[in-house]
């Protein structure tokens, strides 16, 4: 039976949280016929070294910290919808399998998937979705997700330590899809690259016509950035997260960082550009028209227009808030400096149960 609140007011709220290796992000949205209105949104910043490798090391530091998130940004919703990625625990595979029904395929998928992924059936949850006809007859063609178990283990578990109701578990690179669809009309006749950057990880999802047609985790990010800057410089890693965002530390100036940081971005543009030549040798050489950068290494100075010369495609950086009502009491600047990083957020925070 629905409970009272759903009946009322019709589907509960769910918060998106994006437990990040740098910051921790939580968005509310208030959602009406369609329209999306900004309720709630909190950034926390995480010591280093708490998640390595999507791996939670402190787990009673990162509910610590989750907690006094929610506190601060007057939270009272419980229910989340939480993400997690890496291709270490994350599995996306576009198959062809026979046509069949959603039902039938529910049947089977356990055993069609074991074909597909490179991890013990058991040890996976794994979902799926029927993206319509193949072009061989009889076919269809079927998105295939395998998350490992004790991945969502590890986010669920701190998640509800901080007194939250874990309902849904997503996947990075569809929280970017789901905020994308949301924000950005026009996706017909377009190959768009949904890139984003955090600290340790890189997302990427490409969309043909609007549908994933590619995604791939990488584990490198900003945090590749920080660390040229520590060595380069002999300073501490908090000075380098100043550095970064241009304040002079320590008599480096943000113009002395310019070089190293420009060859740091090569590192992470040659993982981006070796995944774009994969989905180009894949796809009979289809280009890519756009390319939409979020993440908080979108917000590194010149990272952006290196990316965009480098691999020779217009890069935007993305606008999650566009066709979102934000009301008046929060603090516009603030938000738009900070909407690259809680892209995810705001995809997880469109998510209800059931609605997949
Ligand atoms: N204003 C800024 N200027 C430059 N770099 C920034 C700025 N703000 C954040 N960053 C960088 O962005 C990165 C963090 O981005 P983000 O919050 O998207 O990562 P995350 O989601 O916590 O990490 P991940 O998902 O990779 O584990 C860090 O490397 C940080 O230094
Ligand atoms: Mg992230």
């Amino acid at each position: 039976m629905k409970d009272l609140q759903t009946l009322l007011f019709g589907k509960k709220d769910i918060l998106g949280l994006d437990i990040g290796s740098k910051h921790i992000k939580v968005v509310q949205l208030k959602e009406r016929k369609g329209v999306y209105r900004l309720e709630r949104l909190g950034i926390s910043t995480l010591q280093p070294e708490l998640i390595v490798d999507g791996s939670i090391l402190d787990s009673a530091q990162v509910v610590a910290a989750i907690k006094e998130l929610i506190s601060n940004s007057d939270i009272k919703a419980k229910d989340v919808a939480l993400s997690v990625s890496g291709h270490s625990s994350v599995i996306i595979k576009r198959v062809s399998l026979p046509q069949m029904t959603e039902n039938e395929l529910e049947d089977q998928i356990r055993f069609e998937a074991e074909q597909y992924i490179p991890f013990d059936i058991e040890d996976v949850s794994l979902d799926f979705q029927i993206l319509g006809p193949a072009e061989e007859e009889n076919m269809m063609d079927v998105l295939i997700v395998a998350v490992k178990k004790d991945k969502i283990n590890e986010y669920v578990m701190v998640a509800k330590e901080a007194g939250l109701n874990p309902v849904i578990v997503d996947v990075d690179a569809f929280a970017l899809e789901n905020m994308y669809e949301l924000n950005y009309e026009g996706r017909e006749g377009k190959n768009v690259a949904l890139v984003n950057i955090g600290a340790s990880m890189i997302n990427i999802n490409i969309l043909k016509d609007g549908i994933s047609v590619f995604t791939r985790d990488s584990s490198v990010g900003g945090h590749l950035l920080t660390e040229a800057l520590q060595k380069e410089f002999t300073i501490s890693y908090a000075n380098a997260e100043k550095l970064k965002q241009q304040e002079p530390v320590e008599g480096v100036s943000p113009d002395d960082s310019i070089s190293v940081l420009n060859s740091a971005f090569e590192d992470i543009i040659t993982e981006i550009a070796r995944s774009f030549d994969y989905f180009r040798d894949t796809t009979n050489y289809e280009n890519i028209d756009d390319i939409i950068l979020s993440g908080g290494v979108a917000l590194t100075k010149h990272f952006a227009k290196s990316l965009s010369e480098r691999v020779g495609i217009n890069v935007n950086i993305v606008e999650p808030f566009k066709n979102i009502e934000v009301p008046e009491t929060f603090d516009k600047e603030y938000l738009e400096k900070m909407s690259p990083i809680v892209s995810v957020a705001v995809g997880l925070a469109m998510r209800r149960v059931g609605d997949k």
